[in-house]
């Protein structure tokens, strides 16, 4: 057989042809419209810390949210060391307004095993840290190790399901989008590989209004030949959000709340709170209220709250007293609370 025809007639230069190109594009655009954020260095190596410490903000957390926390976090605590030897509840009010506390908690312990062990340089050591999971081991090797790892997170998996005009709805599609964004990968700057896949998916390739006319992969993107790129990924319907309710109890004096500390394990674990019923169900009538304050006083209704978890929606009525602290707990401001409570010291014009 002529090697041309032969070569020709081979699939998987085909295949590498397509992925050569697709490569070349996005990079090329990476390096022109790649967002300058705080944790990037133009030059040099990336330091491993700033690295680990923006990935695990940046779960499930926009840049703009993080990027204060981060600026403040490094200035606190500049190195795993510092951050190791921080007191943990410094590090959980210090996470205070970002959400997701398992994280802050997670933080901190990894940072002691990194102070006792040393700092991992791969995939597989990073995946033995508290709280790193598969995509942050991944980011974080390609990132600032150079490893070839395959970085797929929520961004990445829509641009792959619309490069590729995925059928199969997530969460089911998931080893699917994986195995695809697998095919692109190559030990040619894979840090900035997953990196430009993200910035893409976050500025670019949008989940509602995606910008089609700026993407490098236009001409390639499956999705934009259906005419409907928005439509992708498909996804199962999802279940309703059930609502559940509780009420808080604020008792205040010059401008400082009466707060205690919840339990390490489960929602919000670890922080500092208003003291408040469980959170359940059905409402709280006052009577079964008044019967759960923490201490006994002239409660009175102040306003209600609304908030929005991953799992529930949650709405709390909030109760105000002038009256003695119960025995547990302290007093101190609204910096330190998650913002749930920190929207319950502010209801009813108490701003
Ligand atoms: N989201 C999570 N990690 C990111 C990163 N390193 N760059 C941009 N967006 C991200």
């Amino acid at each position: 057989m002529p090697a041309l025809a032969q070569k020709r007639t081979r699939p998987g230069d085909k295949g590498s042809a397509t992925r050569d190109k697709l490569r070349k594009s996005l990079l090329k655009w990476y390096d022109r419209a790649g967002r300058d954020l705080p944790w990037r260095l133009r030059e040099g190596r990336p330091d491993p810390y700033r690295v680990w410490l923006s990935e695990i903000m940046l779960q499930q957390t926009t840049v703009a949210a993080v990027a204060p926390y981060f600026a403040r976090f490094l200035e606190r605590w500049p190195n795993v060391e510092a951050l190791a030897a921080a007191p943990r509840d410094d590090v959980l009010g210090a996470w205070a307004g970002l959400g997701y506390y398992s994280r802050a908690r997670n933080l901190h312990a990894a940072a002691q095993q990194m102070a006792a062990r040393g700092v991992p340089d791969s995939e597989a050591g990073w995946l033995e840290l508290t709280g790193v999971g598969p995509y942050t081991a991944a980011a974080i090797a390609a990132i600032a190790f150079g490893e070839a790892t395959n970085v797929v997170d929520g961004n990445v998996e829509r641009v792959i399901a619309r490069l590729r005009a995925v059928e199969t709805p997530l969460p089911d599609a998931k080893a699917e989008l994986r195995a695809l964004a697998g095919e692109l990968v190559t030990a040619d700057r894979p840090g900035d590989w997953a990196q430009a896949l993200m910035d893409l998916g976050a500025t670019v390739c949008t989940p509602r209004s995606p910008k089609c006319e700026l993407c490098p992969w236009i001409a390639e993107c499956a999705a934009y030949a259906t005419g409907s790129p928005e439509t992708y990924p498909r996804r199962a319907l999802k279940a309703e959000r059930p609502r559940r309710y509780g009420a808080v109890f604020r008792i205040e004096r010059e401008g400082a709340f009466w707060l205690v500390r919840r339990p390490d394990k489960g929602l919000l674990g670890g922080m500092a709170a208003l003291p408040t019923t469980e959170w359940r169900d059905k409402k709280w009538p006052r009577a079964e209220v008044l019967k759960n304050a923490p201490v006994a006083g002239d409660w009175k209704k102040a306003g209600v709250v609304e908030h929005v978890f991953t799992h529930f929606a949650l709405t709390l009525d909030v109760y105000s007293a002038q009256t003695a602290p119960p025995n547990d707990g302290w007093w101190g401001d609204a910096s330190a609370l998650p913002t749930v409570f920190k929207k319950a010291t502010r209801a009813g014009g108490n701003e």
